[in-house]
């Protein structure tokens, strides 16, 4: 039994004509995020990730394609149909786009205003979305009165005032220093354990999918040029693309630079060992060198731990007969990825 996907893109295009040119902000993207999942759309500038979310609210339109919330085609539907499927998603922003003559009380009230909910029951409801985001304290507060994390409280409190099922979160992060990040992004694995909101996150940040997407897609001008579940990306990434944004992140294997200084203390021969936590990390590696007369010093290594799994590299110096370490490299090559470092 396959349930319907709670969103679904079947060959979308967008284009945008302006002064004579066309740009194909969303090419041809094929795509499923099931219900319940945190799902991380990554790429640069200009590579259609806020062309795409806009899409999934109906905020933009398709040129081909469609799009299916719930198994519904986005495009068949009047504008009135569309209004009830904008209810029931939410979306916050980098700008965090608060009313700033508004409380933020008035601001976590507005959306159950305008879906017509009374007095009393707003009344409520915002109370409880404050101490949901913790910032209870603020309610009379306005937004220039704020932190950047605050307001983003607010932001996600607004968002999920009409209990929608989808969270889209386009560069939510962007404007807040690392700490400030982790904390907004506790808060939104929260809204997706707690609330059981399916969340889209939109970013640039590496680090960002890291903390929180299960699965994630790395989109290139307009189009999707790898996915996959996060570790599967994070450790063995495939196209250029994702191996740049990884290497943001991870740094499993020493760099030009880093070479060089180990080059100046270590002329023996260096080989990296890929570890993963699969086989015990590094077990393989040293039941092999407690089997043969080589000596090895370790002078790099780069462990990374995603989705609470682990893996990376070590580079060693072996030193020993030449015959030796052969032998030694050759039978870690049977169980695990070795690679020598020339020169
Ligand atoms: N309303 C628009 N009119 C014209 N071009 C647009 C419009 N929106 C987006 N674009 C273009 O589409 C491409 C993708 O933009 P966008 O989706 O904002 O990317 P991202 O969010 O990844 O930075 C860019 O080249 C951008 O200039
Ligand atoms: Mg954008």
């Amino acid at each position: 039994m396959t349930a319907t996907p709670l969103i679904e893109f079947r060959n979308v295009s967008r284009t945008f004509s302006t002064g004579g040119r066309t740009v194909t902000a969303v090419d041809d993207v094929d795509l499923t995020i099931e219900a319940g999942e945190i799902f991380g759309i990554i790429g640069y500038s200009g590579a259609g990730k806020s062309t795409l979310v806009r899409l999934i609210n109906a905020l933009e339109r398709v040129n081909s394609g469609q799009v299916l919330i719930d198994g519904v085609d986005l495009s068949t539907l009047r504008e009135r149909q569309l209004r009830e499927v904008r209810a029931g998603i939410g979306m916050i922003f980098q700008q965090f786009n608060l009313l700033r003559s508004r409380t933020v009380l008035g601001n976590v009230a507005y959306p159950l205003k305008i879906a017509g909910w009374d007095r009393e029951r707003r009344k409520k409801r915002v109370a409880e979305l404050l101490r949901f985001v913790g910032i209870s304290d603020k309610a009379w507060n306005f937004p220039d009165q704020l932190s950047g994390g605050q307001k983003q409280r607010v932001g996600i409190a607004r968002a999920l005032a009409t209990n929608p099922k989808i969270l889209l979160a386009d560069e939510s992060t962007s404007a807040l220093d690392p700490d400030t990040t982790r904390e907004v992004l506790r808060l939104l694995k929260r809204v997706n354990t707690e609330l059981g909101v399916t969340i889209v996150v939109i970013t640039h940040e590496m680090e960002v999918v890291r903390e929180i997407a299960d699965r994630v897609v790395v989109l290139d001008q307009g189009r999707i040029v790898e996915q996959g579940t996060v570790f599967d990306v994070f450790s063995a990434p495939k196209t250029e693309t994702a191996q740049r944004f990884v290497n943001t992140v991870v740094r499993d294997a020493p760099d030009r630079t880093d070479l060089d200084r180990v080059r100046a203390r270590h002329p023996g021969r260096l080989v990296t060992a890929r570890v993963t936590d699969t086989g015990g990390l590094g077990a393989a590696l040293s039941d092999a060198l407690n089997r043969h007369r080589v000596r090895f010093e370790i002078v790099y290594g780069g462990i990374t731990a995603v989705s609470g799994r682990s893996f990376g590299g070590l580079t060693l110096e072996l030193t020993g007969e030449d015959a030796d370490v052969d032998a030694l490299i050759a039978e870690l090559r049977a169980t695990t990825e070795i690679e020598e470092i020339s020169g």
